[in-house]
């Protein structure tokens, strides 16, 4: 494993250097909700596929009282807010690397009175994204995910510390580092349990240490951080928690120093060659407790949820979006088809089953919060009918799905001709009891009119018409997370 001392010598690189200074937002601009604005789509083809379309950048903006088309939920009350990468005034060299920027739009009592676009103010803000940025925990964009925790609202991106934003007006607070006591990067998909209140999480790194476990307690006290040794360095997105066991995934998308010193943008390398294994460790454990198994190569962004078999505690059912390989060209090639499929991880036989859930192109997985870490009926996510972007980009989501696993039945929810959808999150009815009781929010970007709209769909009905659509000024171009903060 390369040291973090040696890393920087590689590089030529000699310590911190951070961007300073950094021209900040001149011409946001201010657009009111009834002012038509249907701007072409940016479309330079000199430029990568993450600068064009409905994937360019947009300015800061907010708009006030929008228009809201069908009955918003008096009981959806709070602010919806989504992440993704929006770069500041420098092409950058992978998709990943872009500026952070939180779109939020606050609903209460049946209206929508504002929706803001914001730059997350961080360290790296403005500057180009390259790999060889000085890798401290604060160096980064911030722009991958939304967690609400303790009422503070954190903007994730693994390789580094959260930052924390305003849920008034979406301004940056700063990074946030769990009292100073959290040493590592932060995944951009931690796990709270719903019944204990704890959030667990984990930090990889490029240099030692390779994985980090963290538990913080329920009163926001981070109370373990424990290393976990890997056999070499790799990128991963997201794990599981159960009721009482955690799930890592080390699978084979790896650390490569010579694209990390080419400057080619996005420093790993899809290699299958190394294998890939799933940990198992008890949420209370240490290193060697983790049992590791052994799986055919493959890679997974992202998850549904995890629990134990209740008729076999041992088995463990991972319910993931598999891709059977990734990124054989290069990193920018994300024209690939995850699907659904459940690991079934034997803990006492050390196996993992492998089932295949349907055939449908599928990412972005939600489920109920409520549910994180036990038996579950519906998960969530987008789909596609088969349209795959040739450029590189990811398909055209064009579907909500919802994935019934008692009855093996999936809904699907299909937009018109040239709407293209973004991660549809699941937001529990307070009210409610059953586990869809509730609405799923997403951005929708329609090139009738290049500008984007809030759906919000019933989640108990999914194929029915939107129960309301929340008009924006303009477009939100297409990112990656999102959360719902609770009117409080
Ligand atoms: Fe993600």
């Amino acid at each position: 494993m390369l040291s973090r001392r040696s890393f920087l010598q590689l590089a030529g690189l000699s310590g911190a250097g951070f961007v300073s200074g950094v021209p900040l937002l001149g011409g946001c601009r201010t657009q009111a909700v009834d002012s038509p604005l249907t701007e072409a789509l940016p479309d330079d083809p000199s430029k990568p596929w993450w600068l064009r379309q409905n994937y360019a950048p947009v300015g800061e903006s907010e708009a006030h009282d929008l228009e809201v088309v069908g009955a918003l939920p008096p009981a959806l009350a709070g602010l919806y807010l989504r992440n993704g990468p929006n770069s500041l005034g420098v092409d950058t060299s992978h998709w990943f690397l872009g500026d952070g920027m939180v779109h939020g739009v606050r609903l209460e009592g049946g209206k929508a009175p504002w929706y803001r676009a914001r730059y997350i103010k961080t360290e790296a803000l403005g500057a180009t994204g390259d790999a060889l940025a000085p890798p401290t925990l604060t160096h980064h964009q911030a722009n991958t995910s939304i967690l609400v925790h303790q009422k503070r609202v954190l903007c994730l991106e693994e390789v580094g510390l959260p930052y924390q934003i305003s849920s008034d007006d979406l301004s940056t607070i700063g990074p946030y580092d769990f009292s100073q006591k959290l040493k590592t990067a932060m995944t951009a998909h931690p796990k709270l349990d719903p019944l204990t209140g704890e959030l667990l999480f984990f930090g990889y790194g490029v240099f030692e240490p390779a994985l980090t476990y963290h538990r913080v307690d329920a009163k926001g006290v981070l109370v373990q951080s424990e290393k976990i040794p890997l056999p070499k360095a790799v990128m991963m997105h997201d794990f599981q928690v159960t009721a009482t066991h955690v799930v890592f995934m080390d699978l084979p998308i790896l650390f490569d120093i010579d694209l990390a010193i080419s400057g080619s943008g996005f420093p790993f390398r899809w290699a299958p060659e190394n294998g890939a294994r799933i940990g198992v460790m008890p949420r209370t454990g240490t290193a060697a407790d983790v049992k590791w198994i052994e799986i055919e190569p493959c890679f997974v962004f992202h998850t549904w949820n995890a629990f134990h078999d209740p008729k076999n505690p041992a088995i463990i059912h991972l319910d993931a979006i598999r891709y059977t390989s990734i990124w054989e060209k290069n990193s920018s090639d994300f024209n690939t088809d995850g699907r659904a499929h459940r690991f079934s991880i034997d803990t006492a036989a050390g196996k993992v089953g492998l089932t295949q859930l349907d055939d449908h192109i599928a990412e972005f997985p939600r489920i109920s919060p409520r549910q994180q870490g036990g038996v579950y009926r519906y998960g969530y996510c987008l789909s596609t009918d088969g349209v795959v972007a040739a450029d590189g980009s990811l398909p055209a989501f064009n579907h909500v799905a919802k994935y019934d696993h008692q009855t093996g039945k999936r809904q699907l929810h299909a937009l018109a001709a040239g709407q293209e959808l973004d991660e549809a999150m699941f937001v529990a009815d307070p009210a409610g009891k059953g586990e869809d009781d509730g609405w799923l929010l997403a951005y929708m970007f329609d090139h009738a009119d290049n500008r984007s709209q809030l759906l919000v769909l019933d989640a108990a009905e999914i194929s029915a018409p939107p129960v309301a659509r929340v008009l924006l000024p303009h477009r939100v171009p297409h990112g990656f997370h999102g959360a719902f903060v609770p009117a409080s």
